[in-house]
């Protein structure tokens, strides 16, 4: 299907469909795996390599002429398939002109997690960057809504929102969570899934006497009234991180408190200079290359992205 600047979409069968066919057909089809026969025995619940391994352990199914496919035991779910994708990361960070990260804001209730993330959202969309923003609240509204703020839901918590933001940072998105996510080991649990360079900590680094100041929930004021239990930094524990990518401190050298705007440009110049962002004055590779497959009736050739 092309389109034509005004948005009109050719006919279905038309010589641009049947282009776009060909170049579909010349390109590696979706395909399932095919690996040599895994005794069933070996298929015990493996651990999930997280990167380019397919996650689960494989066990082996007769596939008749194809041969064999690598299906996994993943949990309790059997004959799980992991398919290889015809668009590859790879590609999708090349049309979208970025890397795909993880920028995972930890810090206490207060500290401004929520605040700089969407500052630096819009930081980076007015760049034209593609951001997803996942946010605590919003998250325990609908995915997560089954989980309390016991140790073993808060890991819960955060085993899920990894694994969300991981797909999303595997589709080339600049994906940030906002979360408080105290604990350590739930934070490296989510760190050890990605792959090198995938997963940058943010730590707001906000002293408790700041955010209890600032309190803008009221949260501090019930937790230290006893009417909330397990708040953490009252009565439950935020371990810091202890080698962050970023850390976000309150004051300027003056100590002066910076203002969200300027800790957003932080985190952005550092993105900058480890080469997560493209130039945003250059066009992506595929735009240029559709630009130079303009058809001969002016129309953009994007049937080989
Ligand atoms: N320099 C600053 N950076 C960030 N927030 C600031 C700053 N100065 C004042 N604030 C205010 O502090 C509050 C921070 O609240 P915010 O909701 O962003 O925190 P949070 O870390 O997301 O908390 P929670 O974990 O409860 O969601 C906001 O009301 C914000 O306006
Ligand atoms: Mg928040």
């Amino acid at each position: 299907m092309r389109l034509s600047a005004a948005g009109a979409c050719s006919p279905a069968h038309s010589p641009a469909t049947a282009r776009l066919a060909s170049v579909r057909a010349a390109r590696a089809p979706c395909r399932v795996r095919q690996v040599a026969a895994v005794p069933a025995a070996a298929g015990a619940n493996g651990a999930s390599g997280g990167n380019s391994a397919a996650p689960g352990a494989a066990a082996s199914n007769s596939n008749g002429a194809a041969g064999h496919l690598e299906v996994y035991r993943v949990g309790n779910a059997t004959n799980i398939r992991w398919f290889e994708v015809m668009v590859e990361r790879e590609d999708k960070e090349r049309l979208l002109g970025q890397r795909g990260c993880m920028l995972w804001f930890t810090g206490l209730s207060g500290s401004g997690k929520s605040t700089v993330a969407c500052t630096l959202e819009h930081m980076l969309h007015e760049l034209g960057h593609f951001t997803v923003l996942l946010d605590g609240d919003n998250i325990r509204h609908g995915l997560n809504k089954d989980l309390g703020f016991s140790a073993e839901d808060r890991a819960e918590n955060i085993r899920r929102i990894g694994e969300v933001a991981k797909l999303f940072a595997d589709s080339g998105a600049v994906t940030m969570t906002s979360f408080i996510s105290p604990y350590r080991a739930d934070r490296d649990m989510v760190r050890e899934r990605c792959r090198p360079g995938e997963f940058l900590e943010v730590h707001m680094a906000v002293p408790i006497e700041v955010c209890e100041a600032r309190d803008p929930k009221g949260l501090y004021k019930k937790a230290r009234a006893g009417l909330i239990k397990n708040f953490t930094g009252i009565d439950d524990p935020y371990e810091a991180p202890l080698a962050p990518e970023i850390a976000v401190t309150p004051y300027d050298e003056e100590g002066n408190m910076r203002s969200p705007r300027q800790m957003a440009l932080q985190i952005l110049d550092t993105l900058q200079e480890l080469g997560y962002l493209r130039d945003p004055a250059m066009p992506t590779l595929a735009v240029a290359s559709a630009l130079q497959r303009k058809h001969s009736d002016g129309i953009l050739d994007f049937s080989c992205l």
